[in-house]
């Protein structure tokens, strides 16, 4: 059931890190994938890896926040591939560790931008395709910060539980359409997401990694989780194997939003 055979698929972000994994298993599933994202090389070495393995792959940049880019994106893509069945709105950043009162206004519009007006605008452009042919599935990257607080991160939160309540709203307009929307919310991912964002050198990098596999340490499946593990649950998303959900916020988070996290006061 997991399998998208035939079926044309946007990821953007796709370059690295999540968005590389959910191209990469949409590709293993049999979709015709149109990889998307800013950095040109990281999206083109991630078509160079799908084509390698045996998928069907074409490499579109794009920044989602831009409108003329992302009519560009849907447009191009429904050309190469002649048509569209599978949107995932992936492409996101990070807000940088500060207090609410220290963010600067364009910084937090930027991740606002990014996270929330980018998925808007590639399901706008890609919603009258799928009204067109009365089918279409469209998987949101949230996080379990969308879900619950954490500190130093108002405006990644702020955006994260924007998407999470948009896709619900998506769901209730297009469920008669025959359009389902879901979301994602992942946890502790390891990917370059943070080092990219706030542009860590590689000694605070590390410390920052280090902190971050403590914390996914005291989570109930105790670890970080790799990204194949979320492009996994974006493909069973987008796949018929869920024809029945739509509005659904499903986390992949190693159970961290099961449980209150007690630290070293636990025993
Ligand atoms: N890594 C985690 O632990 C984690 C946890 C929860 C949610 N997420 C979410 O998962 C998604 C992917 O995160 P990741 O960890 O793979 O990050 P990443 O930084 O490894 O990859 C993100 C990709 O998005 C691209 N991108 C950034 N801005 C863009 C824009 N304006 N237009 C198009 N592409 C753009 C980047 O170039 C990059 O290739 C994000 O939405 C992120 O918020 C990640």
């Amino acid at each position: 059931m997991n399998r998208i055979d035939g079926k044309t698929a946007i990821v953007t972000g796709a370059g690295n890190g999540i968005g590389r994994a959910i191209a990469m298993a949409f590709a293993a599933a049999g979709a015709k994938v149109v990889v998307s994202d800013v950095l040109s090389d990281d999206g083109e070495r991630t078509v160079r890896e799908i084509s390698e393995s045996g998928g069907t792959a074409y490499f579109v940049a794009a920044d989602v926040s831009d409108v003329e880019q992302v009519e560009n994106l849907i447009s191009a893509s429904v050309t190469r591939f002649g048509g569209l069945d599978i949107l995932a709105n992936n492409a996101g950043i990070g807000g940088g560790k500060l207090r609410l009162h220290e963010i600067e206004p364009d910084d937090f519009d930027r991740v606002i931008n990014v996270n929330l007006r980018g998925t808007f605008l590639c399901s706008k452009y890609a919603i009258p395709h799928f009204l067109a042919q009365g089918d279409g599935r469209i998987v949101n990257t949230a996080s379990t910060y969308g879900l619950i607080a954490a500190p130093n991160a108002a405006a990644y939160c702020a955006s994260k539980a924007a998407i999470i309540n948009l896709t619900r709203q998506m769901a209730v307009d297009y469920g008669p359409d025959s359009i389902r929307v879901n979301a994602i919310c992942p946890g502790y991912i390891d990917t370059g997401l943070g080092r990219r964002a706030s542009q860590l050198s590689p000694d605070a990098f590390a410390a920052a990694t280090a902190i971050r596999e403590k914390a996914a340490g005291m989570q109930p499946l105790g670890r970080q989780g790799q990204p194949t593990e979320v492009g996994e649950v974006a493909l069973f998303l987008a796949s018929d194997a869920a024809s029945f959900m739509t509005g659904s916020i499903v986390t992949v988070d190693g159970g961290c939003v099961t449980t209150f996290n007690y630290g070293e006061a636990s025993n």
